[in-house]
Formats: C-alpha cells, sequence, structure tokens
C-alpha cells in the first residue's frame, strides 16, 4: 500500500497557487493553508476508527458512527506547523495539541529541538505530525523519533508542499508512516528551499522578514 499520498484536487491547486505568489500578504496566506489543511485532513482521516453509538432522530432509533476525536493528537512542528492547526481542529474539535520546538541549524541543517509539550498518548491514539514543508526531511525524522519516543503509535504525516528529496527520507527511514501532502514539487535548492516552493512558510505566515 502507497504510504506517500499527494492529495490531488482543484480547489488545492488553486489554492496552493496564490498561496505561491509573493504577492499574496499574510492574512490570505494564513486563511488559505487553514482552508488546504482542512482539505488535507479529510483525507488524511480517513483510517481513524469508528464506534457504534445509538441516535435517535425525530422519527425513531437509529446506528450512527463516531470518531473519537479526544484520542487524536496534533503536533505541529513550531513555528510554521502552527498555520495548519486551525485547519485540523476545525474538523477534529476535540483533538489535542502537542507542541515541539525545532530549528535547523544553518549550517549543518540538523534538527535542533528547542521545546517539546505533549499529552499523554493512549495507546489507541492517532498523532497527525504537520509541518507546511517537507524539505530536507530531517526536521520531521527528528519530529517523528521524539514522538515516538513519547509512546506514539499511530503517527502520521501532513504538510504542504514536500520536496521528493524529504518524502524519501522520511519514507526510507519510516516506511509504516503514511505522508499526506498537497503538492510534490520539483526539488531542494543549495539552501534546501523547495524548488518553485512558496519561499520560508513561517517568514510568510507571521511577516517575519
Ligand atoms: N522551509 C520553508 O519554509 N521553505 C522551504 O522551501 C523549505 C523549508
Amino acid at each position: 500500500m502507497e504510504k506517500v499520498h499527494v492529495v490531488d484536487h482543484p480547489l488545492i491547486k488553486h489554492k496552493i497557487s496564490i498561496m505561491r505568489n509573493e504577492d499574496t500578504g499574510p492574512k490570505e496566506f494564513r486563511e488559505l493553508l487553514t482552508e488546504i489543511t482542512s482539505l488535507l485532513t479529510y483525507e488524511a482521516t480517513r483510517k481513524l476508527p469508528t464506534y457504534k453509538t445509538e441516535v435517535k432522530t425525530p422519527i425513531q432509533l437509529t446506528e450512527g458512527e463516531m470518531v473519537d476525536d479526544k484520542k487524536v493528537t496534533i503536533v505541529p512542528i513550531l513555528r510554521a506547523g502552527l498555520g495548519m492547526l486551525d485547519g485540523i481542529l476545525s474538523l477534529v474539535p476535540n483533538a489535542s495539541v502537542g507542541f515541539l520546538g525545532i530549528f535547523r541549524d544553518p549550517d549543518s541543517l540538523n534538527a535542533v529541538e528547542y521545546y517539546v509539550k505533549f499529552p499523554e498518548f493512549t495507546e489507541n491514539h492517532h498523532v497527525y505530525i504537520v509541518d507546511p514543508m517537507l524539505a530536507t526531511g530531517h526536521s520531521m525524522n527528528y519530529a517523528i523519533e521524539v514522538v515516538e519516543k513519547h509512546g506514539a503509535k499511530n503517527i502520521t504525516v501532513m504538510s504542504l508542499i514536500s520536496a521528493p528529496e524529504g518524502i524519501k527520507v522520511v519514507n526510507e527511514a519510516h516506511p509504516e508512516i503514511d505522508i499526506y501532502t498537497a503538492s510534490l514539487d520539483e526539488k531542494l535548492n543549495d539552501k534546501a528551499y523547495i524548488i518553485p516552493g512558496l519561499g520560508d512558510a513561517g517568514d510568510r505566515l507571521y511577516r517575519t522578514k
């Protein structure tokens, strides 16, 4: 079963094209990231288990199915991952949120951790690690390892734009993990930015440049 899912949809293509445009400002950029993340979430949560419940309609009793969204945790990788949080929470409102601060050392390009705050991961918890740009894959692999060390088992990765290099790195290290992305771009440049990409997602979300 293929573990890399490029969610191919006209609305996603349309919205990403606006996000890529260098003239798109932070307000619209944030709104579009939230919208696309919701569309990705629809696909990425397809395998969540449901439990049966009895529902009384105005006509009669029937059987319904519910998702136990208290057993879902979202882990945005700070800081750009925060831009994807509301898009998931709008569909999975009772999910818990764990925070993981990682930055990329500009010389070694290795991941360095500066903040970790997770809820308890129960045995059948489903964890979604989110970062808009899956570039080298090193931060994501690092995040997966930290989350696993805290006991998480069912992990899914979500990104807005991915480079083939990053997908390969994550997929080779964690072949069991599903990766959902809205676009598979061409490659990385020599500064590990995704081409064509959209620039620095954190800077564009929070106007820090
Ligand atoms: N992080 C970003 O924000 N953009 C890239 O292109 C790569 C990593």
